[in-house]
Order: C-alpha cells, then structure tokens, then sequence
C-alpha cells in the first residue's frame, strides 16, 4: 500500500457499528472482535476490497478466506450444507466453527476471496459486536486474524493497531477476544473431516457427528505425523488449460491473459485476450485474478499466454498462484 490509510480505533458503540457498516460498503478495511481472535474484515464481495486486505496483511500467497455472516440464512445463500452441515450449523452456530462446503454457482463473494475454489469456508460468530457489524452490513465479510502474515492472531484492538496501523481504516474496539484460539474448521464435502484444531473441541463436534482424521502432510519418514500447516489446508484452483508463464510473445492458438497498458509481439493472433489491469495496477490485477483464469479456462482454451506481472507489492502472491497453476500435473 503506498500512502497508506489513517487507522482510526473507536470504542464498539451502535455508532461505531454503523460507521464499520459504512466503511466495509466503500472497500475499506475493519478489524472487529469475534469470540475466537480479532478478524480483519473486509466486503467479501468487493474484489478490489478483498485484494486490499491481502496487501494488508502482506500474505506472500492468496490463501482462501472465511466468509463470516450474521446467521445460517445468510450462510445458506453461499454454500450447500448436507445433513452434518446442517447438524453441525445447528449445534454449533453462533461460535466458534467454521465449516468448509460446496460454493453454491450464485455464490455473491468474489473469486478472489475463495481463491477460485468451488468450496467456500463460513461462519457465524458468537459476539456480540461481530453480529452487530455482519447485521448492520447485510452482506458477507471475510476476515482472516487481524495480523500480519507471519505474525501471531491478536486478541485485543491494541495487538491489531501494532500488526496493522497505517495498512486499514478502522479498528473497533471491543475489549478482548474472549476465546484467544481461532475457530475450529471443519469441511462437510464428503465423510466431515476436522481441518483445523481450534476453539470448539473436537470432542463436542464428535457427540453431534463422527469426525475423519485430517490428512497428513507430506513429510520426511518419522515426521509423518505433522499436521497439515493453516493456510495449506486448500489444494490449489488447478486450471485444464496449460498456462505459459512471463510470455513476451504469443504462440499460436494461445489466449492472453495480459497485464498493463501494452501487450505482448503476436498479440493480435491471440484467441482471446483478458486484461488483469489495462492500467497496470497490482490490486486490480489480483482481483480480477481467479475470474480472469476461470473465463479463458472455461471456453475450450487449451493453453493460456500470461505477460509477465511484476514481483512488487500483491504481485508476489500473483506470481505464486499463476506458478501453481503453471504447475504440470
Ligand atoms: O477464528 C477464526 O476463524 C478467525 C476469526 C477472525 O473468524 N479467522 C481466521 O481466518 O482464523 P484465517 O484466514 O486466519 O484462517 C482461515 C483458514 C486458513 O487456513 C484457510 O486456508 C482456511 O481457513 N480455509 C479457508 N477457506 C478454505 C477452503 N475453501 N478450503 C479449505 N480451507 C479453507
Ligand atoms: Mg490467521
């Protein structure tokens, strides 16, 4: 972020609910207190808002977000639940559990937040000034911790204020997070598999429905049992078409995927061009990102021509989910 943003920290008030409501409808950035740890929340549906909140946090990758909303309704309008879904969300919600599932096709939150997968994690917070700013909103807000990357999950607005000052809007103040542990996630997609320990002990989750061993990392022999690192818990969007990475000239039957003001020798012969920023801007590009890939992906493209993206800024976390996908498989 260049000239960064003037962090404002207010008391949790109905005021200060309704100017988190009015900032997060303008783009901005604001961390809230949940029952778990302090979330950096952002209009889930806002692309450029949700490339923002990546820059923020200084995330070297684009690792999907949860999608946090005032009740099970509004979850319902974003994911398909099976029947533990359902009994899980009925046990469980409000608090501190997060449950990944199928995206639902009229899904409203941008790819980016998703990181172009078809699942989508939700949850409904248990605290009082989180329920407050997701009612007043009326949309779904994705909100990792409030940190930066690398840094530990803070638990009061001033751990926030330290991690984040000049890289959001607004901090609201409610005190300390009373939980101090992130939620508990949980993936319904299949047999129900615990992705990440948390708040909600596994123990509970087990009396409402049989739970399976999350899958191990791969490891060197006799460390076999790490467990999956958060933040790895999502395999990565996997394109069919091949993707040819830093192209400074177009083969034929490629499509382009572009970048800036001007492209590459051939380019007229390209099946199709997509401009991540005509303008060259990193934020933009980022969220145009996963939509860009899908459009070209889906329309019978074999193989896609990607200008080179500088390193700079998101463009790192833009490089890296363009290599995965680059990946040969
Ligand atoms: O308690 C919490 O969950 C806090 C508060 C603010 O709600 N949030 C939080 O978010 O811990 P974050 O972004 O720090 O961690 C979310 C985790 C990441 O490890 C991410 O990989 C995983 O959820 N995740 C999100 N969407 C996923 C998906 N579709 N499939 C698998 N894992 C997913
Ligand atoms: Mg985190």
């Amino acid at each position: 972020m260049s000239a960064g943003p003037l962090t404002e920290v207010i008391a949790a008030s109905g005021a200060a609910v309704e100017r988190a409501a009015r900032v997060l409808a303008a783009g901005g950035l604001v961390a809230f207190p949940t029952e778990t740890v302090y979330g950096l929340g952002a209009d889930a549906t806002n692309g450029e808002a949700v490339a923002r909140l990546y820059d923020a946090k200084g995330r070297p990758t684009f690792n999907p977000l949860i999608a946090h909303v005032a009740d099970a309704a509004a979850a319902r309008a974003l994911a398909r639940f099976d029947g533990a879904a359902a009994r899980l969300a009925e046990a469980f919600w409000p608090g501190p559990l997060t449950l990944v599932l199928p995206k639902r096709p009229d899904c409203p939150v941008a790819e980016l937040a998703t990181a172009g997968l078809d699942t989508i994690a939700v949850r409904v917070p248990d605290h009082p000034v989180a329920h407050a700013i997701l009612a007043a909103f009326a949309r779904p807000v994705v909100a990792p911790s409030a940190n930066r990357s690398g840094h530990v999950s803070p638990t009061t607005a001033a751990h926030v204020l330290a991690d984040l000052r000049g890289r959001i809007e607004l901090i609201i103040d409610g005190g300390p997070a009373p939980m101090g542990l992130e939620s508990t996630i949980v993936a319904c997609l299949g047999d129900p598999l615990l992705l990440r320990p948390g708040a909600l002990p596994r123990a509970e989750i087990e009396r409402v429905i049989p739970l399976t061993e999350p899958p191990r990392a791969a490891a060197p022999s006799g460390l076999d049992a790490a467990p999956i690192a958060p933040g790895q818990l999502a395999s990565h969007y996997a394109p069919r078409a091949r993707l040819r990475l830093d192209a400074r000239s177009l083969n034929a039957g490629e499509a382009l995927l572009a970048f800036g003001p001007s492209l590459p020798a051939g380019a007229e012969r390209a099946t199709r061009v997509l401009n991540l920023s005509p303008r060259g801007d990193l934020i933009e590009a980022a969220a145009n990102l996963f939509s860009h890939l899908r459009a070209l992906d889906s329309s019978g493209i074999l193989a896609i021509a990607v200008m080179p993206i500088p390193h700079t800024g998101l463009g790192e976390a833009i490089n890296d989910r363009l290599e995965r996908a680059a990946a040969p498989r």
